[in-house]
């Protein structure tokens, strides 16, 4: 058996693709186009394992994700590849709208086709699942209920308006075509291997190496953190159990304002690698211009979820954070690294001669 997964040298699906490989015994074949945000040295643990195919490549390719799909007969596609950063969507949407958009509809139009092809018994067995993400929904206000699966769409930012379409997409393409989909919208992730321009990983890089830490206007902006691993066994979860055509939330129940999130991040450092002058971290917070537009409060409903399949994070936030600032303080190759551009060079390392 083999699953096909995409994006799988992103931050979530380089943790999905480690995880799958260590519990099953399937083959995974892991197409990624290796933007800035791809990363092979996340997988190099994986160097020589033949269960892992990397495959260097864009969603939006018809003719190699057809031949792929020909190729290795997946009973699933996991579909993780996206333009992911907010801030960049704002600066350039154009990518995000290529890949998260166009893209996604070229990958449904080629796993179609695949699809229709195949006899009943696979056909009926066929998973094509799509992460997605809490952002969809919009902003809630703070007594605002948390998000659930019949909440209205209203995406405000590039990146949340171009993964609400994906969504619509992906619900289009069950509904007038009986493709067996499920679609997962998740709170944000944090964990290892996380690339240092979102909030967390670039708190523990700036810290480190003595910059400041930007906080966006008050930093009493609200999200729900979850443990990037939780978020792997949901989407395990989801895959297996998930009825067709159903969207399921995903969240770790962690709502916290930003600020309390760098100031955790910071005292976790003082404990773990004291500045050398034993001042703390925090006195390096500084609160910076606002992101235009930027939603207020995400808070997510997980109910059905863990009601229906039984999904339960294993971290609470203060063992995940734990865990994260200790992966970073482990890893300062891969760090520096990413902050180099060294990674990049990864590809060609890896995979000739
Ligand atoms: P990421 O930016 O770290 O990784 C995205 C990966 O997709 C990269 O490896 C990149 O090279 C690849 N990619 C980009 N365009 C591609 C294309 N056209 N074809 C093939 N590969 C392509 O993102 P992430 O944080 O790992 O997020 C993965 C998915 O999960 C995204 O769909 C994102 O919207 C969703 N999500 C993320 C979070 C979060 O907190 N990070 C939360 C909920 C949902
Ligand atoms: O909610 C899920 C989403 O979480 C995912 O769909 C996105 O792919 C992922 O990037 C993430 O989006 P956010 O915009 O919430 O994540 P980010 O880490 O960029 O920012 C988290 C919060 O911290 C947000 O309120 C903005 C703020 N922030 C961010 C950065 C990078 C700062 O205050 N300073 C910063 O330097």
């Amino acid at each position: 058996m083999t699953v096909l997964v995409t994006g799988g040298a992103g931050f979530i699906g380089a943790n999905f693709v480690l995880d799958w490989l260590a519990q099953s015994q399937e083959v995974l074949v892991n197409l990624d186009k290796l933007t800035y945000a791809g990363n092979l040295e996340s997988l190099a643990s994986l160097k020589g394992n033949p269960r892992h195919v990397f495959v260097h490549g864009d969603i939006g390719d018809a003719s190699l994700v057809t031949q792929l799909l020909a190729q290795y007969q997946p009973r699933a596609v996991i579909n993780f590849a996206a333009e992911s950063h907010v801030d960049r969507s704002i600066h350039g949407p154009g990518e995000f709208i290529e890949t998260n958009i166009v893209g996604t509809f070229r990958l449904l139009e080629s796993v179609r086709g695949f699809w229709q092809a195949l006899p009943a018994p696979a056909q009926s067995n066929f998973r094509f699942l799509h992460v997605s993400t809490d952002e969809v929904y919009g902003s809630l206000a703070p007594q605002d209920a948390a998000f659930s699966e019949t909440h209205t769409f209203e995406p405000n930012s590039p990146y949340s308006a171009s993964k609400a379409a994906s969504d619509h997409l992906v619900r289009a393409w069950h509904h007038t075509y009986g493709l067996p989909v499920l679609t997962t919208n998740c709170s944000n992730n944090y964990g290892p291997l996380h690339f240092p321009e979102k909030l967390i990983p670039l708190m523990i890089v700036n810290a480190l190496a003595g910059k400041p830490l930007p906080v966006y206007g008050d930093g009493m902006q609200v999200r729900d953190w979850l443990y990037v691993k939780d978020h792997c066994s949901a989407i395990r979860c989801v895959l297996e159990g998930g009825r067709l055509g159903q969207t399921y939330n995903v969240g770790g129940w962690n709502e916290k304002p930003n600020i309390e999130i760098v100031r955790t991040v910071c005292t976790l450092l003082d404990e773990l690698q004291a500045r050398a002058d034993g001042v703390s971290y925090a006195q390096q917070i500084s609160y910076v211009k606002d992101r235009p537009g930027h939603d207020r409060r995400y808070a997510i409903d997980a109910r059905k979820l863990e009601q229906e399949l039984g999904w339960r994070p294993a971290e609470t936030f203060e063992t995940g954070i734990r865990k994260t600032v200790e992966w970073y303080l482990a890893n300062p190759e891969w760090v520096a690294h990413v902050q180099s551009g060294a990674y990049r060079d990864w590809l060609s390392k890896q995979y000739t001669a």
